[in-house]
């Protein structure tokens, strides 16, 4: 390394350091990326073998490659909500054309292509699923249709009841109602798990998924057969994932772990700060572990007494927004504006902000150091100056 490089590290380093350790632990209305999309890669899964038994094993096949504007959560994506929560409604809408927070140029409507009424027991595009199904040594629990309890096996596709409360480490995932062609190397769907409902998650660059649920305190007392006690959370998947598996013991079961892309929208991450609620980017857009991923260091709260709405907007330039509104409607068509009007905030510090890094080539081949990758974005010295500056800043402020 050359001393100029050198000299680069220890600021982009100190810079990282003080951007994430010492802005942490503030509560926003909303967390927003900015900078979102890539071109990199990922290996999606070609054979599953022997799954049933101890020799069960999976293959990667060759790189596919993504580019543009959110990728790769531009493809198809399932929704995953974790206990405790109950879900009273769930909305999925596209727009031609979205931008947050300018009025001007995002002059399209949401249009709504999926929906869940639990009150009135409509499931329009949708499809609840969850992993109860066979048991695999590699690839866990194999996907079924969830029962109207969210978390048993039916044989068909079922409404969740209007009490749909699934409490700590149980969870249920939503795909569309469009069926996969059959699985297969070149099919659409790629390779995926025999005997599951195989259907496609929710598809475009410009999306947006909204959810009205509860996430009340767990009731059940703590204990180690819990993994997850009360930390509810509400994710996206690259639907590949859950078709094949969600949570294999042998990461090339799964495309996960090659970077096809996890979004989590509100996520409890530790009992310590069970009422904190953290959106995390799982994709390698200029990090390297892919298991911390790209977070926000602030969170939204999360209300264990009152319904909350909210969702997630993926914009037109590669903008996102986790957001929390209790004015938040799921009509059929929503205007622009309107949307824009919820995330009206009156003051600036109410906007968590974190810009991702400009990753130049395939990212998930490389195998270099953070700092390293930091280097290659193209940016220069000044740039991790100013995040010193800022992360100083905010520390003095606070
Ligand atoms: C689009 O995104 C870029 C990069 O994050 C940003 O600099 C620019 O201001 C955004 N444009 C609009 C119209 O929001
Ligand atoms: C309203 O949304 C539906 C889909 O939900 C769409 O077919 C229709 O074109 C939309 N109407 C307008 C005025 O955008
Ligand atoms: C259901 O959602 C899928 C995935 O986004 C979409 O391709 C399909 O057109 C939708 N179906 C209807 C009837 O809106
Ligand atoms: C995953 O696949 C790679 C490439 O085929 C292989 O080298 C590796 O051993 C596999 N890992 C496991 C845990 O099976
Ligand atoms: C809990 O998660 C938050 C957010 O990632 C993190 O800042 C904090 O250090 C974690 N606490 C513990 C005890 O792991
Ligand atoms: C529950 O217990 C686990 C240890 O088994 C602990 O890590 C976790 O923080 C506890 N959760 C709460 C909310 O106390
Ligand atoms: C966009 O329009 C809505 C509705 O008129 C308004 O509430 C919101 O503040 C506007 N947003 C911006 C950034 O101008």
């Amino acid at each position: 390394m050359s001393g100029l490089k050198m000299i680069y590290s220890i600021f982009a380093v100190l810079g990282l350091f003080l951007d994430t350790v010492l802005a942490t632990a503030q509560a926003y209305k909303q967390l927003e990326f900015s900078n979102v999309g890539f071109t990199g890669s990922f290996t999606p899964v070609q054979k599953i073998s022997d799954e049933t038994s101890s020799k069960c094993t999976c293959e990667p096949g060759d790189r596919e490659y993504f580019s543009g504007t959110n990728a790769p959560l531009s493809e198809y994506l399932s929704v995953h909500l974790r206990g405790p929560l109950k879900l009273s409604q769930f909305g999925f809408y596209v727009a031609d054309k979205f931008i947050i927070n300018d009025n001007s140029s995002s002059l399209g409507t949401w249009d709504r292509v999926a929906y869940y009424n639990a009150e009135k027991q409509t499931a329009d595009n949708v499809t609840f699923t969850t992993n109860a199904g066979t048991d695999s040594p590699c690839l866990g629990k194999a996907l079924c249709y969830a029962a109207n309890d969210g978390v048993s096996k039916a044989d068909s596709s079922t409404v969740l009841k209007s009490d749909n409360y699934i409490s700590s480490d149980e969870e249920f995932s939503i795909f569309s109602s469009t069926e996969c062609p059959k699985s297969g190397k070149n099919k659409k769907c790629g390779v995926y798990r025999k005997g599951i409902p195989a259907y496609y998650g929710f598809y475009g660059t410009t999306k947006m998924f909204l959810f009205e649920f509860e996430m009340p305190r767990e009731t059940k007392k703590n204990s180690s057969s819990f993994s997850y006690y009360d930390m509810p959370a509400i994710w996206l998947l690259n639907d590949h994932i859950p078709r094949t598996s969600q949570y294999p013991t042998n990461g090339n079961c799964s495309c996960w772990s090659s970077g096809c892309g996890e979004y989590d929208i509100f996520e409890v991450m530790n009992g310590t700060e069970r009422d904190r609620l953290y959106s995390t980017f799982h994709t390698f857009q200029g990090i390297e572990n892919l298991n911390v991923g790209i977070q926000s260091y602030g969170y939204i709260e999360r209300d264990t007494e009152n319904t909350m709405r909210g969702g997630v907007i993926f914009d037109s330039n590669g903008s996102t927004i986790s957001f929390i509104s209790s004015s938040l409607s799921f009509d059929q068509n929503l205007t622009a504006s309107s949307v824009n009007g919820l995330l009206y905030v009156s003051d600036e510090d109410q906007v968590y902000n974190r810009k991702l890094l400009s990753v130049a080539g395939s990212a998930s081949s490389s195998k270099q150091s953070d700092a390293f990758s930091l280097l290659t974005d193209g940016r220069g010295l000044w740039y991790y100056l100013l995040t010193i500056f800022t992360g100083l800043a905010h520390f003095i402020m606070v």
